[in-house]
């Protein structure tokens, strides 16, 4: 086991986060597989680039298909894919619904089946749901009702899979960001949303790399959701 090249899947690996988490596994010496709508493949023969909607099932047997045919394995799974739309409760349209439920919830469900399937073979494993500390925290004035009842979801289920895989292997924990500066925020949203946490500054993908990195580290944590976000999870 110790000769083997691990293997990270990163959902949402175009930008962001994802694009931070491709890059720090890759450092780590594991073998990418990388998806998103509009991701290409780039120079490295490491990191193998697979586009499709994550909410489609069709998506999810390419990019766990291919991670096996290419690479061989499945050690990890980072669900990072993800959207939010802000507004009102009663402002929200079907089509946020569909799309947010999509992504968030949908995406974990038929990617996650499929590597879990494969980490059973292999008796090991590890995925990581990025949330948001949102889902024990509103804030007044930044209203959020479907990133609550996605992200709730994915912060949920950490627990119930972590216990449920135990025995066989597998770790399950998440990642909560606060707010990090990322192209899903405008730099004038990212002045305000920086004054929203103890810290007073927005977080950087690098903080969140560090943290995913960390628990991949950590052979004993599961069920975890560990908390990256300037204690905006603490309290105000
Ligand atoms: N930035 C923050 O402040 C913050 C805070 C808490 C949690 N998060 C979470 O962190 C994760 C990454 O966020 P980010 O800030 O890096 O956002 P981002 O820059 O907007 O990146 C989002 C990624 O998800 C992909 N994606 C979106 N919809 C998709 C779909 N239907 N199918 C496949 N891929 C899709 C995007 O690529 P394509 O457009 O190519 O599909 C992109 O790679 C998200 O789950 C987000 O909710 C972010």
């Amino acid at each position: 086991m110790s000769n083997v090249q691990k293997v990270a899947v990163i959902t949402g690996g175009s930008q962001g986060i994802g694009a931070g988490l491709v890059e720090g596994y890759r450092a780590r010496g594991y073998n990418v597989v990388a998806t998103s709508r509009s991701i290409t493949q780039g120079p490295d023969a490491g990191v193998l680039a697979i586009p499709g909607d994550i909410a489609d099932p069709a998506t999810a047997d390419r990019v766990i298909g291919e991670a096996i045919a290419r690479f061989g394995r499945v050690d990890t799974l980072v669900n990072n894919a993800g959207i939010f739309v802000a507004k009102p409760f009663t402002d929200y349209t079907a089509d946020d619904y569909a799309a947010m439920i999509g992504t968030n919830l949908t995406g974990f469900f038929h990617i996650t089946q499929r590597a879990i399937r494969q980490m059973l073979v292999q008796g090991s494993g590890h995925v990581v749901n990025i949330t948001t500390p949102f889902v024990n925290q509103a804030i007044a004035g930044i209203p959020a009702a479907l990133a609550n009842i996605t992200k709730g979801g994915l912060t949920s289920v950490v627990k119930e899979l972590a216990v449920e895989y135990a025995q066989q292997g597998i770790r399950v924990n998440a990642v909560a960001p606060g707010f990090i500066r990322t192209p899903l925020h405008s730099a004038e949203a990212l002045e305000f949303l920086g004054t929203l946490n103890p810290q007073k500054r927005v977080g950087e993908v690098s903080d969140v790399v560090d943290a995913v990195l960390y628990l991949e580290s950590a052979g004993f944590a599961t069920g975890e959701v560990l908390y990256v976000d300037g204690g905006q999870n603490a309290g105000r």
